[in-house]
């Protein structure tokens, strides 16, 4: 049996290039990995079976196809039972679901003595989802491309997080869909300078810059749930971002104790919050 923490990521950075011709858009982002996570255990099977706490739909779940993409690349004749404890909301912008299916990728090469490098790894993680290579390497990167092309970025120093979970799901198609509707097809154009400063910040650990430089092109959408992000705020929030698509939204506050009470208090007036920090050694 493998045990696997599957940790969800935020993004301090996320703009448009372009839509693409094949439907998708390059995106420019700085993911960071968040202690927030969910469970992802790993036995062998004849078949491959999901099953998880909440249930789980087996068909659409990303850690069956993660599954079905390893043994098909690898060539190997075998199943695997996977149970997931899941605490990362559903649907928030937080690569939950990706997550999920890297652990798989990263535990199956364990329990089956692979030796697939990262780089393969997140190769037939890309076919199962834009998210899921970033969930394999981890830790503080700028993204490219679909989210695929990763390079080094400063790692985040030690801050506060606090998410907050939305009330409903986002869809990310119907969230990208909501930015053709504004920006026109050809209206995208980064901000590249503003994730330079960013960057800057981070790699200075300056908290007030940082703060300041975090962008989510994704909060011109109706998604992005404002009532939220102004509670995060009065909450002692010095930034306050849309994480991915939606609907998640995340605080930063100076130290992680600031982040605990926060969250104690926001749980306490009946919205879900996790405090969570960075997460830079991954492994
Ligand atoms: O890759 P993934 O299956 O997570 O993407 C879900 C949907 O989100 C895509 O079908 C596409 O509509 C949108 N998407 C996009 N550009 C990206 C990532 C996702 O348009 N870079």
């Amino acid at each position: 049996m493998i045990s696997l923490k599957a940790y969800a990521k935020i993004n301090l950075f996320l703009d448009i290039a372009s839509l693409r011709t094949d439907g998708y858009h390059d995106i420019v982002s700085f993911m960071q990995t968040v202690s927030l996570a969910d469970t992802v255990v790993l036995e062998p099977c004849d078949r491959i079976t999901v099953s998880g706490n909440p249930a789980v739909t087996e068909s659409s779940d990303l850690t069956y196809r993660a599954a079905e993409a390893f043994f098909g690349y690898t060539g190997i004749r075998a199943g695997v039972k996977i149970t997931l404890s899941k605490r990362i909301p559903i649907q928030g912008g937080l690569a939950g679901g990706s997550a999920d299916a890297a652990a798989v990728l990263r535990g199956l090469d364990r329990m089956y003595n692979t030796a697939l490098n990262e780089r393969c790894l997140a190769e037939i993680g890309l076919s199962v989802g834009s998210d899921v290579p970033f969930c394999v390497t981890g830790g503080s990167r700028l993204a490219y491309g679909r989210g695929e092309i990763l390079m080094p970025a400063p790692p985040l120093f030690r801050v506060g997080i606090v998410i907050v979970a939305s009330r409903s799901g986002c869809s990310t198609p119907l969230q990208f869909a909501a930015l053709d509707g504004i920006h026109g097809a050809d209206g995208y154009s980064p901000d590249t300078a503003r994730l330079e400063a960013l960057c800057d910040a981070v790699g200075n650990k300056d908290f007030t810059a940082l703060c300041q430089n975090m962008y989510n092109i994704f909060e011109n959408t109706e998604g992005y749930d404002r009532a939220t992000a102004n509670i995060l705020k009065r909450a002692g929030a010095e930034g306050v971002l849309l994480s991915g698509s939606g609907g998640s939204v995340f605080g930063l506050f100076e130290s992680p104790e600031a982040a605990v009470r926060a969250a104690g208090e926001l749980n306490g007036s009946g919205l879900r919050a996790f405090a969570c920090e960075p997460v830079n050694n991954y492994s």
